[in-house]
């Protein structure tokens, strides 16, 4: 925390699962001190020098935020959509409007998503000249033929692009399942760059972005914070 914000907006930000409404029961209860002194005012100010406590233990303020989601079928990545509920929906109401994803996946991928409060970070997440590998289990319509498979390791030139698909790295399982990995995010690219060799992906699961990978225990619909170590990877590679 670098500024002084409203007591109840530090906890909804700090609290896991802790809304605004529930702060501020919580300090109207005198449940909260600030300072060693109960505070029973949500509107009272904290900034960075004072010490907050909830039922006596410290609320310590979480700085960036860095998260994986693993991405169920049928969510969307936009904040809202009409017709379908948004991975937004699943995590925490009170950290929502700071966070956004770094490279989105289609309503109908699933897998690894990366929400995050640091844009520097996304950034170097998502751009093309960082060069993080996305890594995808794709399955196909028809069985991938041993050229096409050459062709799109070569790069292909997509509908309404100017420049071929960098190299990509392509492993085929079986005749329609394979493991593929660009280091370029334009948009729908799997999808079409296997269109490009007239086949088409039915099933597309994120599995890792650069050194992060999806831990198979996260269930679908859930996220964990990015341990420091996965950090570390993420700025050294
Ligand atoms: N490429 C696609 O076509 N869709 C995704 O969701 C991600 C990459």
């Amino acid at each position: 925390m670098t500024k002084s914000i409203r007591l109840d907006r530090f906890l909804a930000n700090n609290v896991p699962d802790f809304s605004r409404a529930l702060a501020q029961r919580a300090i109207r209860k005198g449940w909260v001190d600030v300072n060693g002194q109960p505070c029973r005012d949500p509107k009272q100010h904290v900034g960075p020098d004072d010490e907050v406590h909830l039922d006596d233990a410290p609320v310590a303020a979480v700085g960036q935020r860095y998260l994986m989601l693993n991405k169920p079928l049928g969510y969307v990545c936009t904040r809202r959509d009409r017709h379908h509920p948004s991975v937004y929906d699943l995590v925490p109401e009170a950290w929502r409007e700071h966070l956004h994803i770094a490279g989105r996946l289609d309503v109908d991928t699933t897998g690894l998503v990366l929400l995050t409060t640091d844009g520097d970070w996304s950034h170097r997440i998502t751009s093309p000249n960082h060069e993080k590998a996305k890594r995808y289990r794709v399955t196909l319509a028809e069985p991938l033929s041993e050229a096409d498979a050459e062709t799109l390791r070569n790069g292909v030139n997509l509908n309404n692009e100017n420049a071929p698909t960098r190299p990509a790295e392509l492993t085929q399982i079986d005749p329609t399942h394979c493991e593929l990995a660009i280091r370029e995010g334009k948009y729908h690219q799997v999808k079409r760059m296997f269109a490009a060799v007239g086949n088409k992906v039915v099933e597309l699961h994120r599995h890792a972005i650069g050194p992060l990978h999806l831990n198979e225990e996260l269930a679908e619909g859930t996220f964990r914070a990015l341990s420091d170590e996965e950090l570390a990877l993420t700025v050294s590679q």
